[in-house]
């Protein structure tokens, strides 16, 4: 008999996993405690933007093997429980907060058959894993927990999952290893890296990941600012380095750093939990990570005021992008709507757009102008900062666009448009890290 599978919480991680397992021949229930969303999700319809999930989503409701409800009492007769909730930074410091993975688990327990075994992916701090073992072995000792992060990239959610790039398992017992092998066998066979691990190596692996990555991109961000100092040209440099294989060019775009739902929460509560551990001072490079990243935002800032006045009043700035990247709804910790944010508290008039952010976008910062076509979002711009990398925006043509604005001056905040091509069109061309 085939496993029967939940996963619990539907977001961008929760609904990839389950539609993806639903099409490996499993049969799977997704909950969630949003009946708004567990309602969309079950008309086929994503409660957020992710390319290719949609049509995954639509092909799997089809089979009827996938369903959502919020009824955790559907998961009586589940053989593994993904437990895919979100682990956002509390409120009050630095830490993880750890509400719903907790309530997840407490709410699954006491329909937890013989033999069961709980899944969790969500990204939490090193021993959260064990101390879930320990309260299930309490209240439902007939289960079995083990670890095995996640790490989907918004934007290639569907691929990642399907065809990751390791499949890292944290277990306590062969038989929860056999487990996740047979659910995973297809990917297994596809060539997939397995990695067994304990618990807490499952837990780091995750975290020590995402500050592996954070660090590259402060890392180029920090060599953008020097090159800037010494007349350099970071993206040249990014490109050198990047050809050596110890190096890798992956990872090393210059601009207004990282942000979204992981990687700042993922380093600020690693260093909270090192904190606990009494091993801070492992990770105090990590802090200055996080400086770096913040500082990449505010050298925008700094080069709007330097160019145009220190008092932004009278001017109008046009910034495209609103999502932390390009091919995703997601504005959380977005540097693009922060920069946004802050040249609007400076006083400018500043008009936003994004292809598929808007929404989110005024959900979170609803005194803020935003466009819904870009020719609106530029007219009568005194600058425009391009800020997510968008495709839309990289197609777009500067001598078009300069018969909108009132003054061609554009800032890349990605690098990642055609330099030449802007100043050709008698565009001024400011870009991160680049001082010709
Ligand atoms: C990340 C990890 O990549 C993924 O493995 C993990 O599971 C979750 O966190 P994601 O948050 O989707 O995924 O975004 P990612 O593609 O890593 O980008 C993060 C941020 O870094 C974005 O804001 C992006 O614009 C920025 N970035 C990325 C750079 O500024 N420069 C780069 O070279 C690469």
């Amino acid at each position: 008999m085939a496993l029967k599978l939940s996963v619990i919480g539907c977001g961008y991680l929760g609904a990839t996993h389950a539609a993806a397992m639903s099409s490996l021949g499993f049969e799977v229930v997704g909950i969630d405690t949003d009946p708004h969303k567990v309602e969309l999700l079950n008309k086929g319809e994503l409660p957020f933007y992710e390319p290719g999930l949609d049509t995954l989503l639509t092909q799997e409701m089809k089979t009827g093997r996938l369903k959502f409800t919020t009824d955790y009492s559907s998961v009586s007769d589940v053989d593994v429980h993904f437990i895919c909730v979100g682990t956002p930074q509390s409120v009050d410091g630095l830490a993880a907060d750890l509400t719903y993975v907790y309530a997840s688990v407490e709410a699954i327990a006491p329909h937890l058959k013989e033999g069961s075994l709980v899944v969790g992916k969500s990204t939490v701090p090193v021993g959260t894993a064990q101390a879930l073992k320990d309260k299930l072995a309490i209240t439902a000792p007939q289960s079995d927990l083990a670890w095995n992060p996640e790490f989907l990239r918004e934007g290639f959610a569907v691929e990642d999952t399907l065809k990751p790039n390791r499949l890292v398992v944290g277990v306590t017992s062969n038989s929860a290893e056999k487990i996740l092998q047979e659910v995973y066998q297809s990917l297994i066979d596809a060539g997939t890296p397995w990695v067994r691990a304990d618990l807490p190596t499952a837990e780091l692996v995750k975290v020590a990941a995402n500050s592996f990555l954070a660090t590259k991109i402060s890392f180029i961000n920090a060599m953008a600012e020097v090159c800037e100092a010494a007349g350099a040209d970071v993206t040249v440099l990014a490109k050198a380095i990047g050809y050596d294989p110890r190096i890798g060019s992956r990872f090393l775009q210059a601009g207004i750093g990282f942000g979204g739902g992981c990687l700042p929460k993922d380093i600020r509560a690693f260093m909270a939990r090192a904190q606990e551990l009494g091993a801070e001072q492992a990770l105090e490079f990590l802090r200055e990570i996080d400086a770096i990243n913040l500082r990449s935002r505010q050298r925008v800032i700094d080069v709007v005021r330097a160019d145009l006045s220190e008092d932004l009043t009278q001017y109008k700035l046009a910034i495209l992008g609103a999502t932390f990247k390009p091919d995703s709804d997601d504005v959380r910790d977005s540097p693009a709507l922060d920069i946004a944010a802050q040249l609007q508290a400076a006083g400018a008039h500043v008009v936003v757009h994004d292809p598929k952010g808007i929404e989110p976008a005024r959900k979170r910062f609803p005194n803020l102008d935003y466009a819904e076509k870009i020719t609106d979002c530029v007219k009568g711009a005194d600058a425009i900062l391009h800020l997510t990398e968008w495709k839309e925006y990289r197609d777009l043509d500067p001598a078009v666009i300069g018969q909108l604005v009132k003054s061609k001056f554009i800032i890349d905040g990605r690098n990642a448009l055609d330099r030449d091509r802007w100043r050709s069109a008698g565009w001024r061309f400011h870009a991160l890290g680049r001082t010709d």
